[in-house]
């Protein structure tokens, strides 16, 4: 079974604070998205790669990657996983929607969801134990409950679908949801875990970026 990949890279990274696309932020000399394909590439089992990037960005981000088929990325996360699904070659079966953010992915990660797909799971999450105690808020501020810790999970990416059920998902949903699992899950789907990974954070603030470095420093 051929695996293909769908990187969306085309958000703002407004809570970067950089002035520029995120996944084309630096990171110790190379965009983030640079790093993450890589770590994608390093992947045995991973076959064709599609980026969505910013729409002005996509002849820069081509020459960056020129390994990768880059198509302009959409208003949302989720239009731009559609527009990368949309281009990912015709004999991919099984799909990996894997956020460029989270750039340092360790490879066993990937493989793990890769081999749940092809164990016959038609959707794959990696989750990490939640460390705080979680609640839920008002609009006022006030706390309504606590949530039992134990049953909660705190989900990364790499996500894995076999390839029908995915696109099946993108097009009976109109919401906006933040990540693609959901979208199945919406659809009735079952989608199933592998343990995921601390390195497998998502870069989202200068902190993150700070921890990054740092991860790459050893
Ligand atoms: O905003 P958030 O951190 O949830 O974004 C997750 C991933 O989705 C990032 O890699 C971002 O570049 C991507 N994204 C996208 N198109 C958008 C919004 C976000 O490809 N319109």
């Amino acid at each position: 079974m051929t695996v293909g990949v769908v990187v969306p890279a085309a958000g703002a990274g407004t809570r970067l604070g950089a002035g520029r696309p995120k996944a084309l932020h630096d990171l110790a000399g190379e965009p983030l998205l640079v790093h993450a394909v890589r770590q994608l590439r390093a992947c045995p089992s991973i076959g064709p790669v599609v980026v969505a990037a910013p729409p002005a960005d996509v002849a820069a981000v081509q020459a960056l990657l020129p390994d990768a088929l880059v198509v302009a990325g959409g208003a949302e996360r989720q239009d731009s996983v559609a527009a990368g699904l949309a281009a990912l070659p015709a004999e991919v079966d099984l799909v990996l929607v894997h956020d460029a953010a989270r750039a340092l992915v360790p490879v066993d990660v990937v493989e793990a969801v890769v081999a749940a797909l092809r164990d016959g799971a038609q959707a794959v999450v990696p989750v990490l134990p939640v460390a705080d105690t979680v609640k839920q808020v008002a609009a006022d501020g006030t706390v309504v409950r606590t949530v039992p810790r134990a049953d909660l999970r705190a989900v990364q990416t790499p996500q894995g679908f076999q390839r029908s059920v995915l696109e099946a998902a993108h097009r009976t949903s109109s919401g906006s949801l933040t990540d693609d699992a959901g979208l199945v899950e919406a659809a009735g789907v079952t989608v199933h875990t592998v343990a995921g990974s601390p390195l497998a954070f998502k870069v989202t603030t200068p902190f993150d970026l700070l921890v990054a470095e740092a991860v790459l420093r050893g």
